[in-house]
């Protein structure tokens, strides 16, 4: 019994020193199948037990299986060990702490949904609710109401996406006028955000999606100074003092009198022609100026339709092309930069 734990205590020394020895996991692993496994050399201490007496072979068995816990932790212990200091040595080469970070691109609000917020907001600091409609309306709303009765050629105006018989995809946010109307009585002063369709050629200038902002006033006494007054000002907010702005005499079937509402070209600067193509500047045609959309005084009809006593009651609406308002913002030569998510474009303009 005392031979069988000296040699014990012999085989537990000699196993300590070749796990200190063992520097990888490799040689951990042959140190485990040398002295724990299976013809290892606890095998053989453990063989001995037969020539003992019967009634030592108990404390024997204890000593050993103690011994071999023993080991197994000391094993552990060492993997562990290894495990944590190839994870410093893997730190210290690869992971340079003094690196620059790596700059992850942030988004930015689109040049749409920021002229859409803004243009919202100098209505609202004036009193207006903003209200939100559908993009698919009868074409009631989009022409009935609005006094264009089905022979109207003005239809053909808004050369639109038909779903049924009498639905479409609305070409213009003016159906917004009737909702509001229908439902509540006048004073009315709402802004009218959306997107809007139209089977348009797209070109510099043209989308076949594009989104307009549309506003309405009815009141008692409301004029057309009121009018231009209010889109001035809108004007003035997104493109500051120094951009022009004109109202041009034009026609609506749902106003009278009825204006377009242009602004200085951004690629040629109104001078109408550039260096490049000096027959006429192709964003404008020539012209110098843009059109950001039609406004007017609500005409008597559509108050009628309503139920609204024309004589009692007036107000102005208008409808601007939000990416309209982009180009001349943001001096942007094209319309349809606005519908590429770009990062590089749309970054210039956050
Ligand atoms: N709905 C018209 C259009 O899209 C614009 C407009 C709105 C004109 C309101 C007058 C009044 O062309």
């Amino acid at each position: 019994m005392t031979e069988l734990a000296s040699r014990l205590d012999d085989v537990a020394q000699r196993f300590d020193a070749a796990v200190d020895r063992a520097n990888d996991e490799q040689a951990l692993e042959s140190v485990r199948v040398a002295y724990l496994g299976r013809n290892g050399e606890v095998t053989t201490v453990r063989r001995a037990i037969g020539t003992l007496a019967h009634n030592e072979r108990p404390a024997a068995g204890k000593l050993i299986n103690d011994a071999v816990a023993a080991m197994e932790r000391r094993l552990q212990a060492a993997y562990e060990e290894l495990e944590s200091r190839s994870f410093d040595a893997e730190l210290a080469t690869s992971i340079d702490v003094t690196f620059p970070s790596i700059r992850r691109p942030a988004g930015s609000i689109h040049p749409v949904r920021r002229i859409i917020e803004e243009s919202c907001a100098y209505f609202v600091r004036h009193g207006f609710a903003v209200v939100i409609g559908a993009e698919v309306e009868p074409d009631y709303y989009n022409f009935d109401a609005l006094n264009i009765p089905n022979d109207h050629p003005a239809r053909e105006g808004f050369d639109s996406f038909w779903i049924s018989d009498t639905l479409l995809l609305r070409p213009h946010t003016s159906p917004m006028q009737i909702r509001t109307m229908q439902e509540h009585r006048p004073p009315i002063a709402i802004v009218a955000p959306g997107k809007c369709f139209r089977r348009d050629a797209v070109d510099a200038r043209h989308l076949f999606q594009f989104h307009q902002v549309e506003g309405l006033l009815v009141a008692e006494g409301i004029h057309f100074a009121h009018l231009k007054g209010m889109l001035t000002g809108l004007c003035r907010e997104l493109f500051g003092e120094q951009q022009n702005v004109r109202f041009r005499p034009s026609y609506f079937p749902f106003t009278e009198p009825s204006a377009e509402v242009d602004t200085t070209c951004p690629k040629c600067k109104g001078a109408g022609t550039l260096k490049s193509s000096p027959m006429g500047c192709n964003m404008c045609g020539g012209s110098g100026w843009i059109e950001l959309g039609g406004a007017g005084m609500v005409h008597p009809n559509v108050l009628r339709e309503v139920g609204y006593d024309p004589d009692r009651y007036s107000g102005w609406a208008f409808g601007f092309g939000v990416e309209r308002l982009g180009l001349a913002r943001y001096e942007v030569d094209d319309i349809r930069r606005f519908t590429k998510s770009d990062p590089g474009f749309l970054a210039q303009l956050s």
